[in-house]
């Protein structure tokens, strides 16, 4: 079997190491390959996003399975030119990868199909937007509606903020294009949630519920990254609660999908706030999380492979489920000294021997790479630390253990990853 996964990070990296272990005899590639991922697959030296070059190498080598790891490829319409030519995709074609390439599409869709998320108005005026701002109540949540590598949503604690991240966006071409429509909407008040549900578009899978630790900072301060950590399970995610993400929230998005002629296949990735009046839809995103996935996979027992099959050769999950590991994984990020601003690279790495790791200790690759045998930092997010542990408290212990041994210059990491389990797990004991 031959499998092509497009992207690069360490979501794809995580991936790669699934699929090796569900099938270990399948023919693996991958797009420019960081040197974690080239470990476990075969290099196609094409860019994730050059829909025309893939699309041609996939023709030639017909793989019996592409995984779309990313969002651009996806919202660029990499799966319609796969499945036009009869290949296999994992992931959304164009029209259904607007429920994250498109705000302003996923909270039209949202409220056709009555999923509870925050009050909202889209703009692309000047003029409207800032009326209607000086009129609402701060805390405002201004986003750019396009894909702006998580980093179009500004939270803004005052009226004049919101004016001046409105008025950037839509006059000042902050995210260029994303940001020429904005959505404009209510604060939340809440802890995050991140839902994954492996779909065919009818039926779902939902995959453990984790947490993603976005801001740069401890103590969740600082600007917002592309994830600084990540972990699974979560407390807060009862049973009861993952029952109404399903019915209320992925069901009839998948529903309003299938009616608005755009049927979804792949990973819906649902962010959710938890309030206090139940779970609320603050994004979409039309691929597996990235650094979720990183602390998700590790823990599931069943094989991913055939889930994605099925869903990939537009059958059926329906009866399917996933089995777990009873234990906890959390994954904490190394990433370069400056990130999310400007940082360097090229500083050399040093990890322990893979020999002292095993199962319960996981590096993953993301800004990496390999320059005459030496492996170099090359991006702000460079590795993913992951600890497997009986329960979180022993994940958390041997992914901190796992992240001082590792060196290179500048690395910077949160030691609080997981924080708010720790602190509800305090609650609940009334310690
Ligand atoms: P997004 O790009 O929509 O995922 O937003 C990025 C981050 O901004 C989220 O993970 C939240 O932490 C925060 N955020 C976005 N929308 C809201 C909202 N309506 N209320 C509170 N926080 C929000
Ligand atoms: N973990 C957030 C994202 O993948 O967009």
């Amino acid at each position: 079997m031959k499998i092509l996964i497009v992207g690069n990070g360490g979501r794809e990296h995580a991936l790669a190491w699934k699929l090796r272990r569900d099938a270990p005899a399948a023919e693996l590639f991958a797009t420019q390959p960081n040197p974690g991922i080239a470990r476990l697959a075969t290099a196609v030296d094409l860019p994730p996003s050059d829909v025309g070059a893939v699309t041609l190498w996939a023709e030639g080598t017909r793989p019996d399975l592409t995984i779309i790891g990313p969002e651009v490829p996806l919202a660029l319409g990499l799966g319609d030119a796969l499945r036009q030519r009869g290949l296999p995709v994992f992931g959304p074609g164009a029209s259904a990868a607007r429920i994250e390439a498109s705000k302003a599409f996923a909270k039209d869709l949202m409220a056709r199909a009555c999923v509870p998320t925050a009050a909202h108005r889209t703009f692309t005026s000047w003029p409207e937007a800032q009326a209607y701002i000086s009129a609402a109540d701060a805390p405002i949540v201004v986003k750019a509606s396009g894909l702006a590598a998580g980093k179009g949503a500004i939270v803004c604690p005052s009226t004049g903020e919101a004016l001046a991240a409105a008025k950037s966006m839509l006059t000042g071409g902050a995210f260029g294009a994303a940001g020429s429509e904005i959505v404009v909407e209510e604060f939340m008040e809440g802890e995050e949630l991140s839902v994954f549900a492996l779909t065919d578009g009818h039926d779902a899978v939902l995959m453990l519920p984790s947490q993603d630790y976005k801001r740069a900072g401890e103590g969740d301060t600082g600007p917002n990254t592309g994830g600084m950590g990540s972990y699974a399970p979560v407390p807060i995610a009862t049973e009861a609660t993952v029952g109404l993400v399903r019915d209320r929230i992925i069901s009839p998005v998948l529903e309003g999908l299938r009616d608005a002629g755009a049927p979804f296949r792949g990973l819906l990735y649902a962010g959710l706030m938890i309030t206090g009046s139940g779970p609320k839809v603050v994004e979409f995103n039309c691929r597996f999380g990235d650094p979720e996935t990183q602390a998700l996979l590790p823990l599931m027992k069943s094989s991913l492979l055939d889930l994605m099959i099925p869903i990939a050769r537009d059958g059926s999950i329906s009866g399917a489920a996933c089995d777990w590991e009873d234990g906890a994984a959390l994954n904490t990020v190394l990433a370069s000294a400056g990130y999310p601003g400007s940082y360097e690279n090229g500083k050399e790495i040093t990890l322990p021997p893979r020999s002292d790791r095993q199962d319960r200790l996981l590096v993953f690759h993301a800004g990496t790479r390999d320059t005459d045998g030496r492996l170099l930092t090359n991006g702000g997010r460079v590795l993913s630390v992951v600890g497997v542990g009986g329960d979180l408290e022993e994940a958390r212990a041997r992914s901190l253990a796992g992240a001082d041994v590792i060196r290179f210059e500048g690395k910077t990491l949160r030691r609080d990853i997981g924080w708010r389990a720790f602190s509800s797990d305090a609650r609940a004991t009334g310690s």
